[in-house]
This record gives structure tokens, C-alpha cells and sequence, in this order.
């Protein structure tokens, strides 16, 4: 039997107070996520239990109690707290999976400040657009990416504190910047934890959307009460389980399912910071004897590659449930991994603006491989008719996905953008942005996104990030960047480029311009291809008609081109 019991019993008198309850929450009280994942669990008695297994490259391994975990995060908070730091500063966590990375979430929760993770991945002009935006005063960064940093430092003004968390002489320091080790730090057991209450904001996630900059998603500490009891239910997560999440919590997955879950329930997790290959994932299981593994398609698409062979070398028989995000799950997939672990992949669908799973499989329920699934108790999905926005009730029928709103973990609002955010809504509905059809039994079936976002291995990428990228370049006339397909990936970008006149298309410029975007964005917004054009195909109006290249690269119809501009 699931934690969750039966979905239909639990969907008849679903409040969401049952989790608030579980969690000893009142409405109107203090809650404080870096509380809950940390004290509480220790004042609940597993202040001794592992609360964190970290194997890094070179297998450099430590681990974690829940006490630790209390005891670090309060000697951060506190530290952040003495120069000067308050609640609602922003402060960006920008490290590789390194513990150090877990236990700062926690330490900037805990003053009531705002913590913005970023992919350390990140090349520079990312990290500045992101730290504008956010007005952030504060990074905690590593050695190793402080040379970004250096490189954007003197164009953000409201950047005061750069914190490096690894040994740097004080001669080798510049402005702005201080080293803090926090486990050579005298550990603080007692601080003052702000009192946050459920409107309180937490945690700010960078996503990107077709146009504009990346948009700042708002959360609020009352989200716990949906990461809390998804996780129970969703992911089934119990007492002795060993989890594992895939995701970096420069992710939503990351920190919703990475951090808040799992540790405000008091599980053991691990987290493995190295590079993929089939042979350390499977290592990695069996070594920790996991028994809950949440991943997303990309990885599971790698490990299918691998082949099946591989696997009979390893013990992989602790695995109990699986399940994956992100990306549409293939249905081979889950067959896949019926065949080989005895269980498939429960596939789970949500967002950044989510903050926590609304539609999936749940264990316990009949699996359709394909499909997402149905929407969590409490939460009302619906597909909407794409020009009335309203509900279709025709099973098979594509619409647009859409919830209503007012679940816990909702976003407040998009960072400084009030605008962008009430777009969001049509008729009462939030829309996500993504197509689906609903089948005769309730379960939903991703159809695709109804933008030009490119979702390259979970990863969304914003074709206007790249564009404006790319025109930075000194050989770039114009582009149009859109997806094309790929075998691991789902989808890779592709850049369309017209070259300024005295530029000559070869191989070593398309090298030179995947790198540039590379150093700059990131190595999942660096395109795969460029193919070099005479001109963009445009509209009369001279707007790029993605569209166009778009059909060409997927091998569809092309549809109306009568506002095609003509020779
Ligand atoms: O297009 C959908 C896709 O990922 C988008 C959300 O991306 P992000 O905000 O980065 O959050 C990802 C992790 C929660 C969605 O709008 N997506 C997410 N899950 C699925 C999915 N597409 C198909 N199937 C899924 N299970």
C-alpha cells in the first residue's frame, strides 16, 4: 500500500490541510522552510539520521545528520545575518552539488531571506541578466566560477557580498569578495530564526519564456505544505527510504524534490556531483542501496543507450518506485524500465510556476506508459479549447493545459513583473503553456509547448536568449534559432545565421560561435548546429518566421506562408 492510499478515496474529501496538519502548521503561524527541513526533524527525534550522503568527482564522499544540517545551516544564517544581510534580500547560491550548496538553502531560508539558485553552469552573461534582474546582494559562490562573477561584478550595483566557500589567501581577494568556510566555522547551536509566515517569500527560480528576459518566479514559504505532502504521496517517500534526485537545484526539481521534500520528512537523500555515465549511476544505486530514484527522461533515454547488458552487473534490487520529470516520458521508457528493474517510471508532470506536482501517476494506480497521469488531489486540471479557454470535455481533443488557481505552492508573482504574470491567467485558469488531450479515463497525454521554448534535456531554453546572444558576435548579421530533433536530447537548438558581409561560412566560425553562446549562456543553450544562410525567411512586415525553419527541421507541413516575403 502507497502512502496515499487510494486516489479516489483521497480525491473525495482532499484539504490541503491534512499536510499542514502533519506538519503541526496553523494558518497565521510562523512557518520557515530552513526550520522545518532541519530542527524540527532533530526536535522530532532524528537529529542522529543521515540527512545527507554526498559522493563528488574523484569520489571525494561525506555525509551529513540532521543535526549537522541544523547546525551548519544556523552557523551560515548566522554569518549572513553578521555582515549585514536581511529578510528579503535576495542572496544567489551559484556552486556545483556540493554540500555546501544544501546547506545555504537552508541558511538564507532561515534569515528570511530570498535564495536564488543558478545553474553553476551558467557562463557569465546568464548570471548577469539574472542578478540584475533580481537586484541580488549577495552570491555564495566557489573558487572555481569566481572568474564569472569577476567578469559582471562591476556592472551590478546591488551585488555587495561575494562569499567563496573554498580557501583563497586574503592577498588573492578583490572587492566585494569573502572567503567563509563553514565547516571550519565555530558552529552556531542556537539562532533566532526569522519568523517567516505562509506569504513570506522563499525562493526565486529563473525560467525562461519566447520573449523577453528569463522571468523570476516567486515563491512563498507556505509552499511546503504542497512539497510536503507531494512528496509523501507522489514520490511515497517513508521513513527508512534512501532517495536519490538527479536534478541540480539551480532546478525547481532540485530544490522542491532535491532539498525541501524530502528533508522536511525527515529522509536520508544522496546526491552525486560528477558527471553521467551509466556505470556510476548504476554504481551509485547499489552502493546506497536507493530505493526511491527521481530522474527525468534525458538520463533514462542515456541509460536505455547503454544498454541493457550493464545492468545485470550491478544489484539494483533496492529500488522500490521511480519516477521522472521534465520532459515528455516516452512510453518505451517506462517499458524499459518494467523490464529491467521490475518497476516503471512514474512519470510526473509540473513547472517552475508550480512549484510542485500537479499531474502524475501515482504509485499505487494503473501506469499508462505515455502519459502523465492525473492531477493531484486538490489540484483542478483541465485542457481549455485554445481560442475560448474553455474546458473541453471531449476525450482525445487537444487544448491547452490549464489549473486553477490557489494551491499552496503557486508562484506569487513573476520577479518585477506583474505584467508578464497576470498573462498567465485567462477565465480564471492559470495556463501553462503546454497542450495535452485528456483520454476517456481521466489521464492526461502531453501533446507538446505552445511557444517556441526549447526543451533541450529538460532544460528550457529561450530562442530570444539565444538570438540576442548570438548578434553579440562579431560575424552576426541575424539568426532565428529553433529545434531540431535529437535521439537523447528530445530536442537540441539549431542556429540560422546570416553572416555580416566579409564573413565567409566555414566550419571553424560555426565552431567559434557555438562556443561564444557556450561561454556565455551555457552548454545546453549553445547551439548544436548553425547553417549558415544567404537570408532568414521573414515575413512582409520583416518579422523571422521561426515557423518556417521550424517544419523544415521536424519534417512538417509548413502551413500558411502567405505572409511570406518574396523576392
Ligand atoms: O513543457 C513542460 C515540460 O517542462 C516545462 C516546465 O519546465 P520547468 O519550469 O523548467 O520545470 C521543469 C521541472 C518541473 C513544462 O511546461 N515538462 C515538465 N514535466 C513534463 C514536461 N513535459 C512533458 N512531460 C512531463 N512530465
Amino acid at each position: 500500500m502507497s502512502n496515499m492510499g487510494s486516489y479516489d478515496e483521497r480525491l473525495k474529501n482532499f484539504t490541503w490541510s491534512i499536510a499542514a496538519e502533519e506538519l503541526g502548521y496553523k494558518d497565521g503561524e510562523v512557518v520557515n522552510i530552513g526550520w522545518y527541513c532541519s530542527d524540527r526533524i532533530c526536535d522530532l527525534g532524528k537529529a542522529e539520521k543521515t540527512a545527507l550522503y554526498y559522493e563528488g568527482f574523484g569520489g571525494a564522499q561525506r555525509s551529513y545528520t540532521f543535526n549537522d544540517i541544523r547546525l551548519i545551516s544556523n552557523t551560515i544564517g548566522t554569518f549572513l545575518r553578521n555582515i549585514g544581510l536581511v529578510n528579503e534580500d535576495r542572496v544567489c547560491l551559484f556552486m556545483d552539488r556540493i554540500p555546501e550548496l544544501y546547506f545555504s538553502f537552508l541558511g538564507v531560508l532561515k534569515i528570511g531571506a530570498i535564495v536564488q539558485p543558478l545553474f553553476s553552469a551558467f557562463g557569465d552573461e546568464s548570471l548577469f541578466i539574472r542578478l540584475e534582474n533580481a537586484q541580488t546582494r549577495a552570491i555564495i559562490t566557489q573558487k572555481k566560477h569566481l572568474s564569472k562573477v569577476r567578469k559582471i561584478k562591476d556592472r551590478l550595483p546591488y551585488l555587495e557580498f561575494i562569499i567563496i566557500v573554498d580557501q583563497l589567501k586574503e592577498t588573492e581577494l578583490e572587492g566585494k569578495e569573502i572567503v567563509f568556510r563553514f565547516e571550519n566555522a565555530e558552529p552556531v547551536d542556537k539562532m533566532a530564526i526569522y519568523p517567516t509566515k505562509a506569504e513570506s517569500p522563499s525562493v526565486l527560480h529563473y525560467t525562461s519564456g519566447t520573449t523577453g528576459q528569463p522571468k523570476g518566479v516567486k515563491h512563498v514559504h507556505l509552499s511546503l505544505v504542497s512539497q510536503y505532502l507531494t512528496t509523501k504521496w507522489v514520490l511515497d517517500l517513508r521513513d527508512d527510504d534512501i532517495y536519490w534526485c538527479t536534478a541540480d537545484p539551480g532546478w525547481v526539481t532540485g530544490t522542491s524534490y532535491g532539498i525541501i521534500g524530502p528533508w522536511c520528512m525527515g529522509i536520508t537523500q544522496c546526491v552525486l556531483d560528477s558527471g553521467f555515465s551509466a556505470q556510476s549511476w548504476y554504481q551509485f544505486i547499489e552502493k546506497n542501496k536507493i530505493t526511491v530514484w527521481y530522474s527525468a527522461p534525458t538520463a533514462i533515454r542515456s541509460l536505455m543507450k547503454a544498454g541493457d547488458e550493464i545492468i545485470r552487473n550491478f544489484n539494483l534490487s533496492s529500488l522500490r518506485h521511480l519516477a521522472s520529470v521534465g520532459e515528455p516520458l516516452n512510453s518505451e521508457a517506462v517499458i524499459w524500465a518494467e523490464k529491467n528493474f521490475g518497476k516503471p517510471f512514474h512519470d510526473t508532470f509540473w513547472q517552475t510556476e508550480t512549484g510542485s506536482i500537479m499531474i502524475t501517476n501515482f504509485p499505487g494506480m494503473k501506469v499508462k506508459p505515455g502519459s502523465m497521469g492525473k492531477p493531484f488531489p486538490g489540484i483542478i486540471a483541465a485542457v481549455l479549447e485554445q481560442k475560448t479557454f474553455e474546458p473541453i470535455d471531449e476525450p482525445g481533443k487537444i487544448g491547452l493545459i490549464a489549473f486553477r488557481p490557489g494551491w499552496p505552492s503557486m508562484m506569487r508573482t513573476y520577479w518585477n513583473n506583474q505584467e508578464k504574470y497576470n498573462e498567465k491567467f485567462v477565465n480564471g485558469w492559470y495556463l501553462t503553456g503546454d497542450k495535452a488531450t485528456i483520454d476517456n479515463e481521466g489521464y492526461f497525454w502531453f501533446i507538446g509547448r505552445d511557444d517556441d521554448v526549447i526543451n533541450t534535456g529538460g532544460h528550457l531554453v529561450s530562442p530570444f536568449e539565444v538570438e540576442s546572444a548570438l548578434l553579440e558576435h562579431a560575424a552576426v548579421g541575424e539568426s532565428a534559432v529553433v529545434s531540431k530533433p535529437d535521439e537523447i536530447n528530445m530536442e537540441v537548438v539549431k542556429a540560422f545565421i546570416s553572416l555580416k558581409p566579409g564573413y565567409v561560412p566555414n566550419k571553424e566560425l560555426e565552431l567559434e560561435i557555438m562556443n561564444f553562446i557556450r561561454k556565455k549562456l551555457s552548454s545546453f543553450a549553445m547551439p548544436q548546429e548553425v547553417e549558415f544562410v544567404e537570408k532568414l525567411p521573414k515575413t512582409r512586415s520583416g518579422k523571422i518566421m521561426r515557423r518556417v525553419l521550424h517544419a523544415q527541421e521536424w519534417g512538417e507541413e509548413i502551413g500558411d506562408i502567405s505572409t511570406l516575403e518574396n523576392d
